[in-house]
């Protein structure tokens, strides 16, 4: 593996390079990496359907990164020199060829020695036939190395995406394949794994004799944002949960590796999701948001906002077992959802009650609970009981804090960390493909029999039937 010093000179090409997470994310990411001098032989190829050229693409990019914020300074330097494009119309074999001669023409001009990234900007669908015009053309059969990117979600359920890791395997061993799952790509997500194997007093507890059970939430304010077509086919369950609550779960639940290298990572994760147990259509609820209101402003609800009257879930709760000797008995549950009250992503972990009641009826402490808060206001809260001081004997919460931005000021963007470890072939931060698929595996029987779609108000923390799952057990969601 380079060092973080050693980017080699390379080629980055992206499919579907006018589109939202080219300039939403990657354009913003690639910007700042270059302009820190991150990115010093970086040539990045746009390719798309549009018959853009050089310049038009520039154009595009400028005004991107101006919505991004102060990058747009920063791209007049970087981009000018190292943006091009390339259109590969309908796509058909002719444009693939071209596609290549530019590539190669590139290289020469750039003197990169053809090591080549292939970033898969690209709407699901896509992602197959894409692989396919790419390997005929022989276009990753460069001189140097070759890294296909792709985003997620990767297939649609277990047999597509068992498909399209053929597809991709015909063409690209499994090492070349970086599966994103931009989660993985934050410093909290991280955190996650480092906090537990290197602070002796948690993982001493973090087992089933100790943790009552899990809760992993991803809220969002935010609707469908213009991505009508591809939330609408997607839904909660497969946008949110297959990957980026399932990753953050591996890392919860996962036992140490044999070593801090990228397979002895990604196999650990493999065995959670091997030994949890899949959700059952009972221990699964489904919401739609309706018209509501959020920070004092009215919305509108998922079928206003797209147009069309729809089933597709913006909300998924569901209870999930991992069945090893860890694990067992201690349910997880998980829960995003659009349009919720406010932004949060967090891991509430709740610890069993103390043992013993020393202090009568009516006197009973809390059970500890560890929030680790991914965003926004990343950090961590211990909650604990305290004796209030004076008689009779009362006891009441209290916290110890963290907070990153305190301790760090602000942390760095998932995907520049994602992409800087692409362009250094460290694949400790990318999901395999036996991760997907049994990430697959787990959400098989919802897939199968959808569960029932209930509604709740924009502006909430889901329906209230999300509150059942939990309460029927007598626990309640954290903040309750
Ligand atoms: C994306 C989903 O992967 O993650 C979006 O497709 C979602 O629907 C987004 O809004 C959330 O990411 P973040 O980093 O803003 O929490």
């Amino acid at each position: 593996m380079a060092t973080r010093a050693e980017i080699p000179p390379h080629l980055f090409v992206v499919f579907g390079a006018t589109g939202d997470l080219m300039r939403r994310k990657l354009l913003p990411a690639l910007a700042q990496l270059g302009s820190r001098g991150a990115l010093r032989q970086s040539v990045v190829l746009g390719v798309g359907r549009s018959g853009w050229d050089d310049a038009r693409f520039r154009t595009w990019a400028r005004e991107a990164l101006k919505a991004a914020g102060p990058k747009a300074e920063a791209l007049s330097r970087w981009g000018e020199t190292c943006l091009f494009f390339q259109s590969v119309g309908q796509g058909r074999p002719e444009d693939y060829r071209a596609l290549r001669a530019r590539v190669e023409a590139l290289e020469r001009e750039f003197e990169i020695p053809g090591n080549r990234v292939f970033y898969f900007a690209l709407p699901p669908h896509a992602f197959a036939p894409t692989v396919e015009e790419v390997g005929r053309s022989g276009l990753h059969r460069g001189r140097g190395w070759a890294r296909l990117v792709i985003e997620k979600p990767f297939g649609l359920d277990l047999s597509s995406a068992r498909e399209l890791n053929a597809r991709i395997h015909a063409y690209f061993d499994e090492r070349q394949v970086y599966r994103i799952d931009h989660y993985l790509g934050k410093e909290t997500v991280q955190n996650l794994f480092t906090f537990r194997f290197t602070n002796p007093i948690f993982e001493s507890v973090w087992n089933r004799d100790r943790i009552d059970h899990v809760q992993i939430t991803v809220a969002e304010t935010i609707g469908v944002e213009g991505r009508r077509d591809y939330f609408d086919h997607v839904g909660a369950l497969r946008d949110m949960v297959q990957n980026h609550l399932t990753q953050l779960l591996t890392l919860v639940a996962m036992e140490p590796p044999a070593a801090f290298e990228p397979e002895a990572i990604r196999n650990e994760k493999v065995k959670v999701l091997r030994s949890a147990v899949p959700v059952r259509r009972e221990d699964a609820i489904f919401g739609l948001y309706e018209r509501g209101r959020i920070e004092g402003a009215e919305v509108p609800g998922y079928g206003e906002e797209i147009g069309a009257p729809s089933r597709t879930e913006t909300f998924v709760a569901l209870r999930l077992e991992v069945a090893n000797s860890r694990w067992q008995g201690v349910p997880f549950y998980l829960r995003t959802g659009k349009r919720m009250e406010r932004p949060l992503s967090q891991v509430v972990v709740r610890f069993r009650a103390a043992p013993v009641v020393l202090f009568g009826p009516g006197c009973r402490a809390e059970s500890n609970v560890l929030v680790i808060t991914i965003q926004p206001d990343e950090g961590f809260d211990l909650y604990f009981s305290v004796k209030s001081p004076g008689q009779p004997i009362r006891f009441t919460t209290e916290r110890l804090h963290f907070r990153y931005a305190e301790a760090f000021g602000p942390l760095p963007e998932a995907y520049e960390t994602l992409l800087m470890d692409i362009l250094l072939g460290d694949p400790s931060l990318f999901v395999r493909s036996d991760e997907v698929e049994e990430a697959w595996r787990l959400y098989a029987p919802l897939l199968v029999d959808r569960p029932e779609v209930y509604p709740y108000r924009a502006g909430t923390w889901g329906p209230q039937e999300a509150d059942a799952l939990l309460g029927r057990e007598g626990r309640s969601w954290f903040p309750a």
